[in-house]
């Protein structure tokens, strides 16, 4: 399903803060991360951190995958914005799950998490994958504005993952943001 070849995603906000540029990493090929990432999941989630940081150290290019949403300041700094998690449904070959969307809290509402979905979508989709199941008990507009549509309740996915309601997206690409893609 994936190559061993990294592959990162850069897209300049243009229409936010000029001179900023975004990027999307695997979280294992950047695990200099990995605080930053439990502690933003930790503080929203309320999990316990060894149990969250077994899940970020199963990263790997063959899912589960965790991404790394970074954002190149002016001066150098590299900051984590966000971070969301891809694994595959076993008896749905062409479909991936995506779950722990989030965007650090002083990021928030500034088009950000727009651009984690749309790189993760983009990721899932360079290798393969052609929809994205999630489930979200409070976040449904934030999702239906991406595209995401209500699952029927016996969706047999709904039943392998989640009690709360899911949402689906089949992919049409070319995406509305383009993005360069260095692999
Ligand atoms: C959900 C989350 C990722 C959205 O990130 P964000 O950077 O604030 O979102 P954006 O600024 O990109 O907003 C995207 C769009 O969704 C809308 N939106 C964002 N959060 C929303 C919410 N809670 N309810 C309704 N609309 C919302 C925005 O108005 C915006 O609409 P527009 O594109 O028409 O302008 C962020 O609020 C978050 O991290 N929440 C905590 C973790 C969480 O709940 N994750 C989802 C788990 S299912």
């Amino acid at each position: 399903m994936s190559d061993s070849t990294e592959i990162t995603y850069s897209t300049s906000l243009g229409e936010s803060e000029s001179g900023e540029d975004i990027q999307l990493v695997p979280l294992h090929r950047h695990n200099q991360y990995t605080e930053d990432c439990l502690d933003m999941l930790t503080a929203h989630w309320k999990m316990k951190r060894e149990t969250e940081l077994l899940k970020l150290q199963d990263s790997v290019d063959d899912f589960p995958t965790s991404l790394v949403l970074l954002k190149y300041s002016g001066d150098g700094r590299i900051n984590v914005i966000g971070y969301s998690r891809l694994k595959t449904i076993p008896f749905k070959e062409q479909a991936i799950w995506i779950e722990k969307v989030i965007i650090n809290t002083q990021h928030r509402g500034k088009g950000y998490g727009n651009i984690l979905m749309d790189r993760t979508e983009e990721y899932a989709h360079k290798r393969n994958f052609k929809s994205a199941y999630l489930s979200t008990g409070f976040q449904h507009n934030f999702y239906t504005k991406l595209g995401y549509v209500l699952c029927p309740s016996n969706d047999p996915i709904q039943a392998w993952r989640t009690t709360a309601p899911m949402y689906q997206k089949n992919w049409l690409y070319p995406l509305k943001q383009q993005s360069s893609l260095d692999d």
